[in-house]
Formats: structure tokens, C-alpha cells, sequence
């Protein structure tokens, strides 16, 4: 049986202060709980997110970084730098880093190596826009995204990828897939996967689903056959929606 994974994507949002704070009123809420928890929240709060988790059940991730070790690249972060403060994940290929910051099926895949070469563990997006989805599109999309992402991976890191399904049309909208499409297009994640790597790895995978996730619709969600998990913007900001979130089944 594959774990739940539930991580929160805080995006442009916390200052440091409002960061510890979040942590220390939320540690309490999901200590017992089932699920494995991470946030993963801006750079300048990561090491503060990390001190006040330490410890403690809830694992840090950063957003995005570069796919080079060092060098010109001003403004970047690189997995080195993540990984010597002792980040564990990293998002990559977020949409709205393909939307508004170039990136590319490309550049996600280079950026998924050098994770694995510094033993960060990426979440890796993909999602369909509405266009792409009123075409007729979806599935063709995102089994692409997903081969592309993972090219020239080994069997073993594949299993260690965790892979967010994020329609771009339920992002920060309110609109929600149903569980049952949901469940579905990640179901035809799952046998692109196999058909590559095999079935061995593609039912070891988690496969998260992100868009306008909340408390009222999460139970529903993670108690499908395919969908091991959230990815959670909007509502893991409040500490207490998060929560409950997390412990969707209880
Ligand atoms: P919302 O939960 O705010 O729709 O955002 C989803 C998302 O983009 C998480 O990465």
C-alpha cells in the first residue's frame, strides 16, 4: 500500500515571523497524524521553517531551484545550497513556473537530476491548461509531461519521484476536478509509468492531486485508488484548514 503524501505549497506567501508562528500552532494540530506532512515554503523561510520542525513530523521543501551546482546564475538557488541546510523536497515544474518563468519539459527533467544527484526528493507538476482539456487533450498532456520529466531516470529513482497532477484550470480557482477525473487522468499517469519502468515501479509511485484543495473536498479526493495525496496551495496557509487536510480520514 502506498503512503499519503499531503504537502503544502505556501507559494509567494510568509514572512519569516508568520512562518515560525504557522509551525509552531500547526505542530500540535498534526503530530499523530497518518499522512506524511510537508511544506514547502520561499527561500527565506526555509531555514527558519526547518529550525522550528526540527524534530518534529512535518518535512520542509523549497519551491523551485536551478539545475546547476554553482555558477552565474544570479538570483538562483542551487540543490547544493538546498540540500547543506538540510532541505528534503523540492517542487519542479510547477505551472506557474512553466507559465510565468520559462520552464520548460526540458529544463524540469535536468532540474529532476540534480535533485537526485544532491538527495533532494523532487514533486514534480504536471497538469493540463482548459484549452488543452476542452480539446480533448488531457491525458495526451500530461503522460507527455510525465515521460519528459522523467527521462533517463533509474527504475529506483522514479519510485522516489513523487508526481503532482495539477490541472491548471483548478488552481487557485475554487474549481475542483472531481475525484473520479481526478482519479482517472492520474491513473493514466500511473500506466505511462508502468509502461516504461514497469508495474513494479509505477505502484510504488505517488501520484498527488493539487487544485483548489480544501478540508470539505479532501476525504473525498484521497480515499480514491490512485490519488495518494495533495499538493495544497490556497488552503495550506492557515495552519488550522491545513490540518485538517492532512488528517482527511480522521
Ligand atoms: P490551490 O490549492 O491554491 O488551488 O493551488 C494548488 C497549487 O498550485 C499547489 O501547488
Amino acid at each position: 500500500m502506498r503512503r499519503k503524501v499531503i504537502a503544502g505549497n505556501w507559494k509567494m506567501n510568509m514572512l519569516p515571523n508568520e512562518a515560525i508562528e504557522y509551525i509552531q500552532a500547526f505542530e500540535p494540530m498534526v503530530k499523530d497524524a497518518e499522512a506524511e506532512v510537508i511544506l514547502c515554503v520561499p527561500y527565506v523561510d526555509l531555514f527558519y521553517c526547518l529550525m522550528n520542525a526540527q524534530g518534529t513530523n512535518i518535512k520542509i521543501g523549497a519551491q523551485n531551484m536551478h539545475f546547476a551546482e554553482n555558477g552565474a546564475y544570479t538570483g538562483e538557488v542551487s540543490p547544493k545550497m538546498l540540500k547543506s541546510i538540510g532541505v528534503e523536497y523540492v517542487i519542479i515544474g510547477h505551472s506557474e513556473r512553466r507559465a510565468y518563468y520559462g520552464e520548460t519539459d526540458e529544463t524540469v527533467n535536468k532540474k529532476i537530476k540534480a535533485a537526485f544527484e544532491n538527495e533532494l526528493k523532487p514533486i514534480v507538476c504536471v497538469g493540463e491548461s482548459l484549452e488543452e482539456r476542452e480539446a480533448g487533450k488531457t491525458e495526451e498532456i500530461i503522460t507527455n509531461q510525465t515521460r519528459l520529466a522523467l527521462d533517463g531516470l533509474t527504475k529506483e529513482q522514479v519510485k522516489g519521484t513523487i508526481i503532482a497532477y495539477e490541472p491548471i484550470w483548478a488552481i487557485g480557482t475554487g474549481k475542483t476536478a472531481t475525484s473520479e477525473d481526478a482519479n482517472n487522468s492520474i491513473k493514466a499517469i500511473r500506466s505511462e509509468i508502468a509502461k516504461i519502468y514497469g508495474e513494479d515501479v509505477s505502484e510504488e509511485v505517488i501520484i498527488q492531486y493539487g487544485g483548489s484543495v480544501k478540508s470539505s473536498n479532501a476525504k473525498e479526493l484521497f480515499e480514491t485508488s490512485d490519488i495518494d495525496g495533495g499538493l495544497v496551495g490556497g488552503a495550506s496557509l492557515k495552519p488550522e484548514e491545513f490540518s485538517k487536510i492532512v488528517k482527511y480520514n480522521g
